[in-house]
């Protein structure tokens, strides 16, 4: 009876601490991707649906969107020809540094040094839908 339980127990543990591990990457760095956000990002860009931005594209939803797909914004010919989908790994790309990335975009920002700040900002990114 007391193993049974106890097996059953480890079980449910293991089932759990698995599930954490995949999100486990994001989620305590949400407050500080919104940060970041806020600050590198949110001059420029809405992440909010419907809502222009100030000068870039709206991002909601930008995880799995085709690079320069954005119906009514008027991108680069170097955006429009990219040609990617964004994922977490290239947005993180673009934001390290713009116009070596993408040469000709319109986006004038400079640069994103930190590792961290990139990987807070994507999955801040993630969950804007
Ligand atoms: C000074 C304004 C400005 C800032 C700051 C800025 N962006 Fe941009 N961003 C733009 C513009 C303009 C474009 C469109 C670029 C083009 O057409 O070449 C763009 C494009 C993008 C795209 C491509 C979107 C699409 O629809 O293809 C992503 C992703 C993006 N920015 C993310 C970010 C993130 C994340 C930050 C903060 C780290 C940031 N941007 C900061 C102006 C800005």
């Amino acid at each position: 009876m007391f193993t049974t339980l106890r097996l059953s127990l480890v079980a449910v543990l293991s089932v759990t601490l698995a599930q954490a591990a995949v999100a486990a990457d994001c989620a305590p760095l949400q407050q500080r991707g919104a940060e970041v956000f806020a600050n590198e990002c949110g001059v420029c860009h809405a992440v909010s649906k419907g809502t222009m931005g100030m000068m870039g594209p709206n991002l909601a939803g930008v995880v799995g969107r085709k690079s320069g797909s954005l119906e009514g914004f008027n991108y680069s010919q170097a955006m429009r020809n990219k040609n990617i989908d964004w994922q977490a790994e290239n947005i993180a790309q673009l934001i390290t540094q713009p116009q070596a990335y993408v040469p000709g975009t319109y986006m004038p920002y400079m640069g994103m040094a930190s590792a961290d700040d990139r990987q807070a900002v994507v999955c801040f990114l993630k969950e804007q839908h």
